[in-house]
């Protein structure tokens, strides 16, 4: 779990932000008015503001990159410059793209070399919390602090306070810098992927915030770790939830259950009417472990509720009109490693380690030259998906929204969220639906990103 009392000699200083005060590094406007992005090296204290600084590599000098806010139907117009040591690409997760500018290298464009740089404009249709991510080996660029926040505003914000939180698990060595040693680790790869041992928001472990009580907030959380679910409880803090993977649900939802899990690549949106002091806590170890605190101060004034967002407009899928897909998904460590097929040649003996592929969709480990399957555009597809792996898996479609229309063999009502992530458990059945109204060569894969890179990708068309 997250180390806590070992490492944690009284903090110097707790970091308090104020609600309006930025978490984040600005962006760089050039003259044509594209802001520029450049991936980098840069040294950044993780662990403590007394303590050791890291390596990372990061947008413009910082982990998490400069939060990039535009409004419903504006253009996001960025000039992504790579000064890493290796080919880069920013993925834009979450939004209903246009193609071109998905950025999945070797797919939708080449990886940007070392010096290089590349135009993305695009529009963004939908309002909500999206993130941007390296989109070439992420496992290693996405840990090393890669990822940034793509806020899309609503026409009318009605909130007093607007708040993204971006969390991420480090894994750190004893000395209080990232561990990048074992980046690769083809056993971890097999098991559940990298997972961290210090949680941050913003870069920071267990930020402060002032909130005023009875002042409205909306807290966006974003989760960029690289393969942990985080387990999260917004009753005990009274969060009500307003939207899921950046579609908003129109009105404020009381979870009825505990945990809420949020995995890797998904976001959730909950609103707060604060009334007194409160944290946000992870809740998968033997106690809570606190990741953000509020203190929250003033006489309550009577107001009204806040204007929650409309929902974005989504094409309903049509279930009695669908192409059915089947994905089964198998292979890791405890499953079957025995139909593996990569680049055209079954896997046995020495080729796992060797090719570092150890899960497939349908018997095929990652990229095959063919499409997983074509569909027609404005067509409704269902994607009947099957975990025949002894893990939990996060997937992820690009390009498209889509609703979970069963899980386990139960049907699930159509007034499920739109989601662009889903998670799966070990034996799991769960079906999806959405029309595939965006043209272009698709992502499907899983997000944890060791599982992605071992195999756990594919993609499809819509022509
Ligand atoms: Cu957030 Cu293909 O990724
Ligand atoms: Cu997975």
């Amino acid at each position: 779990m997250f180390w806590t009392r070992r490492h944690f000699i009284k903090s110097a200083s707790a970091l308090t932000l104020s609600a309006g005060m930025p978490s984040f590094v600005r962006p760089v406007i050039a003259e044509d008015g594209f802001l520029e992005i450049t991936a980098g090296p840069s040294k950044q204290k993780i662990f403590r503001e007394d303590g050791p600084s890291s390596d990372l590599w990061t947008y413009n000098g910082k982990a998490p990159g400069p939060e990039i806010r535009v409004k419903r139907g504006e253009h996001v117009r960025v000039r992504f410059i790579n000064n890493l040591e290796e080919p880069s690409s920013i993925h834009w997760h979450g939004i209903r793209i246009d193609n071109a500018m998905d950025g999945v290298a070797g797919l939708t464009q080449a990886a940007v070399p070392t010096g290089g740089s590349f135009d993305y404009d695009f529009i963004a249709p939908d309002a909500g919390t999206y993130w941007y991510h390296a989109h070439n080996r992420s496992w290693n660029q996405v840990a090393r602090g890669l990822y940034g926040p793509l806020i899309v505003e609503d026409e009318k914000p009605s909130f007093d306070h607007d708040l993204t939180l971006v969390i991420d698990d480090w894994r750190l060595a004893d000395d209080g810098t990232l561990e990048t040693a074992s980046l690769g680790n083809l056993m971890e790869w097999a098991h559940g992927g990298r997972l961290g041992n210090w949680l941050t928001v913003n870069g920071r472990p267990s930020p402060e915030y002032m909130l005023r009580k009875g002042e409205p907030c909306r807290l966006r959380l974003i989760n960029a770790c690289n393969a942990r679910v985080l387990e999260l409880d917004p009753n005990r803090f009274g969060g009500r939830v307003t939207a899921y993977d950046g579609q908003s649900l129109g009105r404020a939802e009381q979870l009825n259950y505990s945990p809420f899990l949020l995995g890797p690549a998904q976001r959730v949106d909950l609103l707060i009417v604060p009334e007194g002091d409160f944290a946000i806590e992870e809740i998968s170890g033997d106690r809570p472990y606190a990741f953000a605190t509020f203190q929250v101060s003033g006489t309550a004034t009577e107001r009204a509720e806040p204007i929650l967002p409309m929902p974005n407009a989504i094409p309903e899928p049509d279930l009695t009109n669908a192409r059915r897909v089947t994905l089964d998904m198998t292979g890791g460590a405890m499953g079957n490693l025995q139909d593996i097929t990569y680049q055209g040649k079954k896997l046995e003996g020495d080729d796992f380690r060797r090719t570092a592929q150890v899960w497939a969709f349908n018997g095929v480990a990652n990229m095959a030259e063919t499409p997983h399957f074509s569909a027609t555009r404005d067509e409704t597809v269902i994607l009947e998906v099957e975990n025949n792996t002894s893990w939990l898996h996060a997937m992820h479609v690009h390009g498209h929204h889509f609703k979970v229309i069963s899980r386990s063999g139960a049907e699930l009502d159509d007034g499920q969220p739109w989601r662009d992530t889903f998670l799966i458990g070990a034996g799991q059945k769960v079906e999806i639906a959405f029309v595939a109204d965006n043209m272009g060569k698709w992502l499907f894969h899983c997000h944890m990103l060791e599982h992605a890179a071992a195999g756990m990708t594919t993609w499809f068309e819509v022509t």
